[in-house]
């Protein structure tokens, strides 16, 4: 026998020597939940180990992200008040804005800050933009409100603005309100591919959603794929600095094929159910948390992405070292 591929599997330091992929802490961002009003953290249930902040532990948990030397923080606001057009997402006192302010001024440019910018959190019927006069959801009233919450956003100190409403022409929308406002420095990471995804379940709880029924008609359909080029496409025409693939696990075709098409840097993002699958798993004995979790972050790499969103971001990085 002349080929025998064990022979690089030999030993940890070969088998290190010639590993294809790999996993920093710098690769990762840690989605985060702020809760206004809140003075104590409150559990999420169907999140182990991840919390609603107040502002006070979000500014800590910001602080040990950059001692853990992860890439980035992606935060959430979760209001007291909700109204039809999301009111809470734009004004500098809603609590994203002032949560960005405080961890902006904690972490500097030492971690990259971003922010989720899309109005379900803020509306009280829990759509991701705002509805017409038939219950729809008005996509070019919601661009407005989109521009008007990205320089919100900026303003208070997002490094980053993630627009993950699907709403046709967001990122032009977004990118020409930010420099219309002088925040040409913004970067916008579009959610380029996202779908329609039962994995969002976790997090529907996360931010304590008022949504009834679903987001099929802006969110994708899992069927398709070529739609998710189509999507790419359109984001790096109207200027995304990054695009990104949601959820991560069940869509690594997509993640690939996104890589090989992009011409800027791929990101993921692993969603609370798949991140709750395995905590889940692992809390039963099935398998084992670390390594499933590694493997997992691993092979979203591995598919090509550059950047992962993970909720496992923190521990993930202390197992790093
Ligand atoms: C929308 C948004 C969602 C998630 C991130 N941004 C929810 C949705 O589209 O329903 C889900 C993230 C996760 O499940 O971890 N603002």
């Amino acid at each position: 026998m002349i080929e025998r591929p064990r022979r690089l599997r030999q030993n940890p330091a070969l088998r290190a020597l010639v590993a294809e992929t790999r996993l920093h802490p710098k690769d990762l961002v840690l989605p985060a939940f702020v809760a206004e009003g809140a003075d104590s953290v409150r559990p999420i249930p169907s999140m182990p180990g991840v919390v609603q902040h107040t502002l006070d532990t979000l500014v800590a948990e910001a602080r040990r992200a950059v001692d853990l030397g992860i890439g980035g923080i992606m935060l959430f606001g979760v209001p007291t008040t909700k109204d039809a057009r999301g009111s809470g997402g734009t004004e500098p006192s809603g609590i994203l804005n002032v949560a960005l302010e405080r961890v902006r001024a904690e972490v500097g440019d030492e971690l990259v800050v971003m922010a989720d910018t899309c109005l379900d959190e803020f509306t009280d019927h829990g759509h991701c933009g705002v509805l017409d006069d038939r219950g729809r959801v008005d996509n070019d009233a919601t661009l407005e409100i989109y521009g008007e919450m990205a320089v919100a956003q900026a303003r208070a100190g997002a490094h980053v603005v993630g627009p993950s409403g699907m709403m046709d022409g967001q990122v032009a929308a977004i990118r020409e309100a930010l420099d219309a406002a002088g925040f040409t420095d913004t970067v916008v990471l579009a959610y380029a591919a996202k779908y329609a995804s039962a994995f969002y379940g976790p997090f529907r709880d996360a931010v304590q959603s008022s949504l009834e029924g679903d987001r099929r008609t802006y969110q994708q359909d899992p069927a398709n794929v070529v739609e998710s080029l189509r999507e790419i496409d359109l984001d790096l025409a109207e200027g995304a600095d990054l695009v990104m693939v949601k959820p991560a696990m069940s869509y690594l075709d997509v993640v690939s094929a996104a890589a090989e098409r992009s011409s800027v840097p791929v990101a993921a993002y692993q969603v609370s159910g798949e991140y709750s699958m395995v905590c889940a798993a692992a809390a039963n004995g099935w398998i084992d948390r670390r390594a499933a979790a590694l493997e997992s972050l691993l092979s979203i790499r591995r598919a090509g992405a550059q950047v992962v969103l993970t909720y496992f971001a923190l521990e993930a990085a202390d197992w790093l070292g």
